[in-house]
């Protein structure tokens, strides 16, 4: 979208443009990884080495480190092409993603999407946070990529019961432009970029205690 046209690009108002980016991705169920069989064994075995970081069964306590379990396929294999290929830095991340195999991005994928979500953390809701959250997602349609239940579809990501640490960390990443995200998947700087950092807030303490 961003590098079809850039004299439309230019004069289309961001709603319209973050629509039309939504219309694109539903059209492009694609996996970076040629299409083959996952071997979900193989998979569960290399994910041994992430559990130092992202939790036993893809469910992060540390701070900082996002949960992987009911992530979806696409953009879990998306996200470990983008560091191995330094589209997306992390200190953390950079040594993991450079000793990945295609088939081991295949099997983790499919191995993380398998597991179960995080649930929300325990604990009264503070419910005018709560309906400010409600605005932010309406204002900028966050449920017209990422599903109205947040669960992501392909490569726009579950964001549903994710850290909310996590969460405002990856909407300030994509504000600043240090996260840009690929090809169709660029759509989220263009999202992050108008949001206050009030906003931003808002819609992680929402999103992160949201099943
Ligand atoms: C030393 C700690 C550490 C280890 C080990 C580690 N990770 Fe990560 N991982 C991180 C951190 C920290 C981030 C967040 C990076 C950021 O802030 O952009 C991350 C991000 C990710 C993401 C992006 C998720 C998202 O929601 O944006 C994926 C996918 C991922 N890791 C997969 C893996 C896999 C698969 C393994 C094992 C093969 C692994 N990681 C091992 C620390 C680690
Ligand atoms: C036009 C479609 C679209 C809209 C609208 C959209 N997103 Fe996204 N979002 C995506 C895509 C695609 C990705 C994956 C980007 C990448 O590959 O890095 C993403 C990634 C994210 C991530 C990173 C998740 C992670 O685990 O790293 C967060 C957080 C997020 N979006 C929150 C939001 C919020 C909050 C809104 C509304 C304020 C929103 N998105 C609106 C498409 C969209």
């Amino acid at each position: 979208m961003r590098s079809a046209d850039p004299a439309r690009a230019r004069i289309l108002p961001a709603a319209l443009r973050t629509l039309l980016g939504a219309i694109a991705l539903a059209g492009t169920a694609v996996t970076p990884i040629a299409a083959a069989a996952a071997d979900l064994a193989a998979g569960k075995a290399a994910a041994g080495a992430c559990a130092v970081c992202h939790g036993a069964n893809g469910v992060s306590a540390m701070t900082g480190v996002p949960s992987l379990a009911g992530q979806t396929d696409a953009f879990l294999e998306w996200q470990l092409v983008y560091f191995r290929s330094g589209a997306r830095r992390s200190d953390a991340m950079d040594p993991v993603a450079a000793k990945l195999s295609d088939a081991d991005i295949r099997n983790l994928g499919a191995w993380f999407a398998s597991l179960s979500p995080p649930a929300p953390p325990a604990g009264a809701l503070d419910g005018a946070r709560m309906a400010a959250g409600v605005k932010v997602i309406e204002k900028y349609r966050c449920g017209s990529c990422h599903q109205r239940n947040f669960a992501g579809l392909d490569q726009a990501a579950r964001i549903a019961s994710q850290r909310e640490d996590y969460l405002e960390k990856s909407l300030g990443d994509f504000k600043s432009g240090t996260r840009r995200g690929g090809g169709a998947a660029g759509a989220m700087p263009d999202v992050a970029f108008p949001m206050t950092h009030e906003e931003i807030g808002a819609v992680a303490y929402y999103l992160s205690r949201h099943p």
